[in-house]
């Protein structure tokens, strides 16, 4: 049979249209947004414990999100591990919860300074500025 002219463009048509469908159903998702998100700011008192922790050279011991050093123990996870209390009594007077070795230096810190560093190292991995 011989295809009309007007016939042949109603067959393209439908054919695009299917086209156009098909692509829609293989067509990768568009990024879930809430992964597309940056990461949430820290907090005013969470920045003031990382602005205590560059400026007492905390890191220069301990690892914290990936980065740091030895000899002392991760700090990653300490406040769910030891509870934000011990943490801030052990900053402010580590004989009072535990027996340190010396190693780690004598810090006069407040009670405030103290609280924000925990309030730093509470926050969880990646969450702002790594150690
Ligand atoms: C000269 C190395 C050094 C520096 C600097 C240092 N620490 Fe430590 N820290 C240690 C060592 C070693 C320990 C393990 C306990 C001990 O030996 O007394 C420790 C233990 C701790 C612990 C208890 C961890 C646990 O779960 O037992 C916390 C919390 C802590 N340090 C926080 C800090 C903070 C915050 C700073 C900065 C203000 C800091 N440290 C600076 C060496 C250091």
């Amino acid at each position: 049979m011989r295809w009309s002219i007007p016939e042949l463009t109603a067959a393209a048509a439908a054919l695009a249209t299917v086209g156009t469908l098909a692509w829609g159903l293989v067509r990768p998702a568009a990024p879930d947004a809430a992964l597309a998100a940056p990461p949430a700011p820290l907090s005013a008192q969470a920045r003031a414990g990382h602005t205590l922790w560059q400026s007492k050279g905390c890191s220069a011991c301990h690892s914290l999100d990936g980065s740091g050093g030895r000899p002392g123990p991760t700090l990653q996870g300490v406040v769910a591990r030891r509870g934000a209390g011990w943490v801030r009594t052990f900053l402010v007077d580590p004989q009072a919860v535990s027996t340190p070795s010396g190693m780690m230096p004598a810090y006069p810190f407040s009670a405030e300074d103290a609280q924000a560093l925990v309030a730093y190292l509470a926050q969880p991995a990646g969450a702002g500025p790594g150690g």
